[in-house]
């Protein structure tokens, strides 16, 4: 699983009929770029930021970024024409929201194959970024999460989940911790990848800061922003930083200098350091490395 480790700490929304934002994007390096076809597109722009869309995909992956574009959820009918404009080999994945159970992924996955084969690329190409956002799929969302190998990682949608529990959205998200904790924990024991859902106070650093470091108290890997000023701050939160490294390495000195002389613990600035707390280090500077090989010229 090291190895392969999958940066989406960043993941900025880009309205799928706005060119000029499309444009700005390319200057930009988030770990992925989700131009938007769902929520930020109105009912009479559908069409035209499809067309949008399609026709900005290769400039924007050119970079290296990832793009994962939104398309319309399944209720609304119009999901398999934005699949059909959108599938190629310059897309990561796609984006869909409004996932309830396992069988609506099954569902997509076919049409993606039978997209996939007309496109000749590979069966599984195109991967799968699920929206766990109502009351039924926070329910399902370990069998939604590992419902097929084209999942790379679950988005957790606070508005729209919310909505569906008829509650209010706070600042303070009190409301999301049982959803969020739930969503952290399948994602894990799915393999794939939580995000959170977007910080909509895009002039508020510190709040977005703060939001992101809860998001990944629960487990969370990556956050959606939906402006370029957010893109640092994430990737911040979710890199390790120097200081934490550093002590992951002064964790393994202290360890391997306990094994030379025959001991199975020993103790840092009055910690206990045994096996568990060596594991949690040594991950930390895998990513710290996955991190920087990812972070290079332009980044
Ligand atoms: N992607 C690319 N460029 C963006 C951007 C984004 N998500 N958000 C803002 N920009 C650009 C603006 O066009 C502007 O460019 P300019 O200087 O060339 O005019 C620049 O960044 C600064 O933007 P700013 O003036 O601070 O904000 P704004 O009022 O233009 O836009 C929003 C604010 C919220 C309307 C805009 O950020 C947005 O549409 N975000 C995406 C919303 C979304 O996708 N929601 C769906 C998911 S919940
Ligand atoms: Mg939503």
């Amino acid at each position: 699983m090291t190895s392969a480790i999958t940066a989406l700490r960043s993941l900025l929304f880009v309205p799928g009929n706005q060119p000029n934002m499309m444009e700005k994007a390319m200057a930009l390096r988030p770990d992925a770029f989700i131009p938007d076809l769902e929520d930020s597109v109105p009912d009479d722009e559908k069409t035209n930021a499809r067309e949008v869309t399609a026709a900005h995909i290769a400039s924007l992956a050119a970079g290296g970024t990832k793009v994962i574009p939104r398309v319309n959820s399944m209720d609304t009918g119009i999901m398999e024409k934005d699949l059909a404009a959108l599938v190629g080999p310059d897309i990561f994945g796609v984006s869909i929201g409004k996932i309830y159970t396992a069988d609506d992924i099954q569902k997509i996955s076919s049409i993606l194959s039978d997209l996939e084969r007309k496109a000749g690329l590979q069966d599984g190409h195109v991967r799968l970024v699920p929206w766990i956002e109502t009351a039924m799929a926070v329910s399902h969302a370990y069998e939604v999460s590992a419902a097929s190998p084209r999942i790379i990682a679950v988005a957790f949608g606070a508005e729209d989940y919310t909505n569906d529990m008829g509650i209010e959205r706070t600042e303070g998200e009190q409301e999301t911790v049982y959803a969020r904790s739930a969503i952290g924990v399948a994602a894990r024991a799915a393999g794939v990848l939580a995000l959170d859902t977007p910080f909509f106070s895009f002039r508020d650093p510190d709040g977005l800061r703060s939001n992101a470091q809860d998001a990944k108290k629960f487990g969370f890997k990556g956050k959606f922003a939906i402006h370029p000023a957010q893109i640092d701050i994430i990737n911040e939160t979710f890199s390790p930083s120097q200081a934490e490294v550093e002590h992951a390495q002064r964790v393994i000195a202290a360890f391997e200098e306990a094994e030379r002389i025959g001991r199975g613990s020993t103790s840092l600035d009055g910690k206990v350091v045994d096996v568990p707390v060596v594991k949690r280090a040594q991950a930390l500077l895998e990513l710290a490395e996955a991190m920087q090989n990812i972070a290079g010229p332009g980044n």
